[in-house]
C-alpha cells in the first residue's frame, strides 16, 4: 500500500479545507475518499498492526516536515524541535506576571469561600448560570473583585473521591469563559503561535486558545493520575505555572519520546488505543483487558496500570529517573520550573501525576478542541466507521 499517496491526499483535502476545523475539515476529507475507499483502509488498518504503524509514522514524518518548517516570532526554533522530537518542550517566563498575579488572587478569593474547603478534591462551580456569565464577561472581568469579596458570594465544589488533591475551575463549566488572567494568557501571541503551529495551520490562525483549566493540586495520600495517553493521535496542552514548581510540589512528568511509535509497547499501546474503543474490546485478548492496562469505565487503555508502569515516584527520583514500561526505558522530563514558565506537551506521550507533599501546586492547562490537525481527524475517520 501507497502510505504517501494517501497522506498525500489527505493533505491535498486539508489545503483545501476553506476552515482547519474539525468539522469543516471532515466534510473535505470525505469529498477526496469515497466511502468504499476508506472502509477498505480501515478494515487494513485495523486488522494489520504492520499497516496501522506504517500509516501512522507516515503521517508523523510529515508533521514533523510541516511543523519545523515554521518559526515561533521572537522564540527560538529548538521549542518546536522539541516538541517533535520529545513530545514536551518548556518555555521560561512567558507568560506576563501580570496575569499570573491576577489569576492567583482569583484563586485565593475563591479558596477562601469554598464549601466543603481545604482537603477535599472535585470541581469548581461558581454561583453563576454559565450563559449568563458568556453574555457578561466583559462586567464580569472589570468587577470580580467586588462580585467576590461581597459577603454572600461563596462558590461549591462537587467532590470527587477518593480524594486525590485536584481542585478544578473549567472553562467549560463557566460558558467558556476563562477565569480573570487567563483571559489574557489565551491569547498571547507565544501561546497562540504555538497552538497554530502544532496544528498545522498558519501560526496566526488560532486567535485565542478556547478551554482552560485552573487548579489546584494539594497535599493527598492518592495520585490524582497515572501514566496514561490522553488521546492516540496528537493534541497539544499547555501548562502555565503559577506558583514555582520543584519536586515536592507535584510536578507532572512526561516520557520523552513517547509520542512516537518507536518503541514496542508503544506501537502496541497506540494499536489498542486504536482498535480497542467501543464495543470492539472484549474481541481481543480473549476478552480481557490488556495485561499493562488499568481497566478504566470509558472502554479505552488509554491508561497504564501502576503495577506496570511505576507512578509512586518519590521526590527525591522525580528530576532525574527513568521510567521503565514493559521491556522499554524512557528517560522521563519532570515539568519544574518557576512561576510564569509554560510547559507545552502533546497529550498522545505517557503522562503522569505526582503528588504534592507540603504545598500546592498550582497551575493553569490550556487546550483546544475546535482546530485540529491532519492526522488526528483522519484516524477519527477510520474509527467512526467500523
Ligand atoms: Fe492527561
Amino acid at each position: 500500500m501507497n502510505f504517501r499517496k494517501i497522506v498525500d491526499r489527505v493533505y491535498s483535502a486539508w489545503n483545501s479545507a476553506s476552515e482547519k476545523t474539525t468539522k469543516i475539515f471532515h466534510q473535505s476529507l470525505l469529498s477526496e475518499f469515497d466511502k468504499q475507499e476508506i472502509a477498505d483502509l480501515q478494515n487494513q488498518v485495523f486488522y494489520d498492526k504492520g499497516v496501522f504503524l506504517d500509516l501512522y509514522r507516515e503521517f508523523d514524518k510529515r508533521r514533523a516536515a510541516s511543523i519545523l518548517s515554521q518559526s515561533i516570532e521572537g522564540y527560538s526554533q529548538k521549542i518546536l524541535e522539541d516538541l517533535v522530537n520529545v513530545g514536551i518542550t518548556k518555555v521560561e517566563r512567558a507568560v506576563p506576571q501580570k496575569d499570573v498575579e491576577e489569576i492567583l488572587e482569583f484563586q485565593d478569593r475563591l479558596q477562601a469561600t469554598m464549601k466543603p474547603g481545604y482537603g477535599v478534591s472535585g470541581y469548581i462551580d461558581l454561583p453563576f448560570p454559565p450563559h449568563v456569565l458568556a453574555h457578561q464577561k466583559d462586567v464580569f472581568y472589570t468587577q470580580w473583585r467586588e462580585i467576590l469579596s461581597n459577603e454572600n458570594f461563596s462558590c461549591s465544589l462537587k467532590a470527587t473521591w477518593p480524594n486525590d488533591g485536584q481542585v478544578r475551575l473549567q472553562s467549560k463549566g463557566m460558558g467558556g469563559v476563562h477565569p480573570p488572567g487567563v483571559n489574557n494568557m489565551v491569547s498571547r501571541p507565544l501561546i497562540t503561535q504555538v497552538f497554530s503551529i502544532f496544528g498545522e495551520m498558519n501560526r496566526d490562525t488560532i486567535k485565542q486558545v478556547g478551554r482552560s483549566n485552573t487548579e489546584f493540586i494539594y497535599p493527598a495520600i492518592v495520585n490524582h493520575n497515572t501514566w496514561h495517553r490522553d488521546l492516540m493521535t496528537p493534541q497539544l496542552k499547555a501548562m502555565i505555572l503559577l506558583r514555582d514548581v520543584d519536586e515536592n510540589t507535584a510536578p507532572m512528568l512526561y516520557a520523552a519520546g513517547s509520542h512516537l511509535a518507536e518503541n514496542a509497547q508503544d506501537q502496541m499501546h497506540l494499536y489498542d488505543i486504536f482498535r480497542m474503543s467501543k464495543d470492539r474490546l472484549p474481541k481481543i485478548y480473549g476478552g480481557k483487558w490488556p495485561s499493562y492496562a488499568k481497566p478504566h469505565a470509558i472502554d479505552v487503555p488509554y491508561f497504564l496500570s501502576p503495577d506496570f508502569a511505576n507512578t509512586d515516584i518519590p521526590p527525591k527520583n522525580r528530576l532525574s529517573s527513568n521510567l521503565t514500561v514493559g521491556e522499554n526505558d524512557y528517560q522521563i522530563v519532570a515539568c519544574t520550573g518557576k512561576a510564569g514558565d509554560v510547559v507545552f506537551f502533546d497529550t498522545a506521550g505517557l503522562h503522569c501525576g505526582t503528588r504534592a507533599h507540603f504545598q500546592e501546586r498550582r497551575n493553569v492547562s490550556l487546550s483546544d478542541d475546535v482546530y485540529t490537525n491532519p492526522k488526528h481527524v483522519f484516524f477519527e475517520i477510520l474509527d467512526k466507521l467500523t
